[in-house]
């Protein structure tokens, strides 16, 4: 959704614009092409560098950053940058990370069960800690993620009475033993495991709660121009959730009874310009099909005169 993604950026030239999850730094191309500034951050050390090399005929147009989003407020006072004209948070993973075997991130990766997106500290728990440690209750809210109560039940079970015996050590594994008792009596196929597998990972890097501070981080970033907007672009109805509600609670923070008068004194800071998630074009599924179940969120930053207008 890159033309979208633009749409609502606006880049160029004189804009610093914020990519927080930078990836292989395609959108973050896009937008230096159109003149910005790009600060890019990314909790992968391996894609940053790989972004990195990508991104080399553009030197001087962008900064890139290790981290998580949830920490670019100091990521960016480090580098004595105090705001930003747009965000972008393109969640989740990429292509590359999903592909990498070490990772154990795909239903046929036969390598360890890892997971992680960040590497660098030893003792962060993995996927594998995850799967062989967790009690079977939160083995069951982990795989609630996926929204199937009746078959995250069962295979929290069946993972508790198969590691009881031999730990689970790889992705591959894993995925075929979910396969073999999502449906009662029926074998499906490893690739059906997927959101089984996905529900693992978000657990394992703490995925929904890094994007809802991301998403409040972002925002806060903003300068408050009336056009700094930010973006979101979220893969999964877990993400589309937080994505859509993070944004509206931003933008509607009031907690007091809404027949009475305000005292809570909290003032909106974003106004929503997606009322519903925008979803890709049919022209862009069908030449580029994993583009499908991405959806958008965007919302601009309100000025103090915006503010001021809605008290
Ligand atoms: C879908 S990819 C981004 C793809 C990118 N927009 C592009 O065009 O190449 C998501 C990236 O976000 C990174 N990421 C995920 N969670 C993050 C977080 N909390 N903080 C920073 N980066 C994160 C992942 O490591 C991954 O590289």
């Amino acid at each position: 959704m890159v033309t979208e993604v633009a749409q609502f950026l606006q880049p160029k030239p004189g804009m610093t614009l914020l990519d927080m999850t930078l990836g292989m730094g395609g959108h973050a191309r896009h937008l230096i092409e159109a003149g910005a500034f790009v600060v890019g951050i990314d909790r992968d050390e391996s894609a940053l560098e790989r972004a990195a090399h990508r991104l080399a005929p553009y030197e001087g147009s962008f900064r890139l950053i290790w981290g998580q989003m949830s920490q670019a407020d100091e990521l960016l006072a480090a580098e004595g940058i105090k705001g930003v004209d747009g965000c972008l948070i393109d969640a989740g993973l990429s292509m590359d990370q999903l592909l990498d075997e070490a990772r154990g991130l795909s239903v046929h990766s036969r390598e360890s069960l890892d997971m992680r997106l960040d590497r660098s500290d030893p003792d962060a728990v993995t996927g594998y800690d995850v799967v062989n440690g967790y009690l079977e209750k939160d083995l069951v809210r982990v795989f609630s993620v996926v929204g199937r109560k009746r078959e995250a039940r069962r295979v929290a079970h069946w993972i508790v009475r198969t590691r009881d015996r031999r730990p689970i050590q790889t992705a591959a594994e894993l995925a075929e033993l979910i396969a073999a008792h999502i449906v009662r009596g029926k074998y499906t196929r490893p690739i059906d495991a997927a959101p089984y597998l996905m529900a693992v990972r978000i657990e394992t890097n703490d995925e929904l709660t890094e994007l809802t501070a991301g998403i409040e981080m972002g925002c806060s970033l903003l300068l408050p121009t009336s056009t700094a907007t930010i973006v979101t672009l979220t893969w999964h109805s877990a993400e589309h959730r937080v994505s859509k509600h993070t944004l509206r609670r931003l933008a509607h923070p009031c907690t007091c009874p809404p027949a009475l008068p305000c005292v809570c004194g909290k003032t909106p800071t974003i106004r929503v310009l997606t009322p519903k998630l925008l979803y890709p074009s049919e022209e862009e599924v069908h030449s580029n099909p994993a583009a499908r179940s991405a959806r958008l969120n965007a919302a601009v930053k309100l000025s103090p005169a915006d503010r001021q207008a809605q008290k």
